[in-house]
């Protein structure tokens, strides 16, 4: 087993990672359930995979169980949802000393986190993240939330799960679109915080993606929640350092919304966004241009939707624009120094550059 351990004095947590843990699952979250009950949150496509036999497991060990599943997808992430699980909480009799589980992608463990964050002031949470992006990053780090009519994760908060739970075996039923999806967000931390494991997904790209070899998979997964906690534990609440892990969602999210929202993945539109910013740090003299044509080569082999034709510079800089992590004095660009290593600057005039990125792929 690998364990990750996130130094939060006493919020701290491990992250355990194993192939097969969720067989043994309730070996590791009997203890944070003291009152012997749980609740389990899922969506419909994993409930249908794993709650099962999660849900066995916790019986087995003398839990209540209680699961609800809601709706794939984004949508989940709404306050309609949030207040229906908020009910059958209440409904269920769930008390300050039970224990809500996320079991789930992204969608679930944001949402699950939420009503653990705000049910009777806060209950302990776990996440067993199941899809790729969930299990590099937002299981890790305690950002929990919905969405607004308004915006994406306008509403939320930070909250700490007690445990995460990683099985590397869920990723075998993730759809391929979405497992390189998240391989996006794997390449994230060997660009902003580590060269040596950048090479390594550089060699070992297409075999790591088929999960042709699952300890070489959950080595992956360990390096990638080390990084995150590394980060979190430096910036829990994206006072600074944190903001390194925005690197390529800048573009990214404005590559989103441009299209709507349903062209892309989140995933394959930060791939296209780091491409950006990698350009942008070659552009600047920040790195020679072999390094950029080096990430670029490696971005290049990711079976994703191009840029969809006609785009526009203006279009994109006003979604940056709206973005909310714009701050009065600009914006916070992240960019790479060399790869492995970041460089934050302030720009107030950012269509140039992607207009001048957009060409030069033409
Ligand atoms: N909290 C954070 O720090 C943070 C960070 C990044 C992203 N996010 C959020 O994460 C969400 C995206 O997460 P996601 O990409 O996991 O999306 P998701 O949760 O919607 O999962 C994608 C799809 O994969 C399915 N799925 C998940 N695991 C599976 C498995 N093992 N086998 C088969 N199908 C599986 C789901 O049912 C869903 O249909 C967004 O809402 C985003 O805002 C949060
Ligand atoms: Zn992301």
């Amino acid at each position: 087993m690998k364990i990750v351990s996130l130094d939060l004095g006493e919020r701290s947590y491990p992250i355990l990672i194993q192939p097969d843990i969720l067989w043994k699952a309730a070996i590791h979250l009997k203890g944070h359930a003291p009152a012997g009950h749980a609740v389990l949150i899922s969506d419909a496509t994993v409930s249908g995979l794993y709650a099962d036999q999660l849900r066995e497991a916790l019986i087995a060990a003398e839990l209540q169980v209680d699961l609800f599943t809601v709706p794939d997808g984004e949508d989940s992430k709404s306050w309609t949802v949030m207040g229906e699980l908020l009910s059958r909480c209440i409904e269920a009799g769930l008390k300050r000393d039970g224990l809500i589980i996320a079991l789930g992608g992204g969608v679930i463990g944001d949402l699950a986190g939420f009503v653990a964050a705000t049910y009777l002031r806060g209950v302990r949470f776990v996440q067993v993240p199941t899809s790729l992006l969930a299990q590099v990053d937002s299981s890790v780090g305690g950002k929990v939330g919905i969405n607004h009519a308004l915006g994406k994760n306008l509403i939320g908060n930070f909250y700490q799960p007690r445990l995460v739970l990683i099985d590397p075996l869920t990723l075998r039923t993730l759809d391929k679109r979405e497992m390189w999806a998240g391989m996006g967000e794997v390449i994230k931390y060997g660009l902003i915080w580590s060269s040596d494991f950048f090479s390594q997904i550089e060699e070992n790209l297409v075999p790591l993606a088929e999960l042709d070899d699952m300890e070489a998979v959950a080595e992956m997964l360990a390096f990638c929640c080390r990084a995150k906690a590394d980060v979190v534990e430096r910036d829990e609440k994206e006072g600074g350092l944190r903001r390194i892990l925005n690197f390529g969602h800048t573009l990214g999210h404005a590559l989103e919304a441009v299209t709507g929202y349903h062209y892309f993945k989140h995933g394959e539109a930060v791939v296209h966004g780091m491409d950006w910013a990698a350009w942008v740090s070659w552009q600047e003299g920040f790195i020679p241009e072999a390094s950029y044509r080096r990430i670029q080569a490696l971005l290049n082999k990711f079976p994703i939707p191009g840029l969809p034709d006609p785009l526009s510079a203006t279009d994109l800089t006003g979604k940056i624009k709206i973005d909310k992590k714009q701050t009065g004095r600009g914006l916070h660009l992240v960019l790479l120094e060399e790869i492995g290593k970041t460089r934050i600057i302030q720009v107030h005039d950012i269509e140039p550059w992607i207009a001048g990125w957009l060409e030069s792929r033409n």
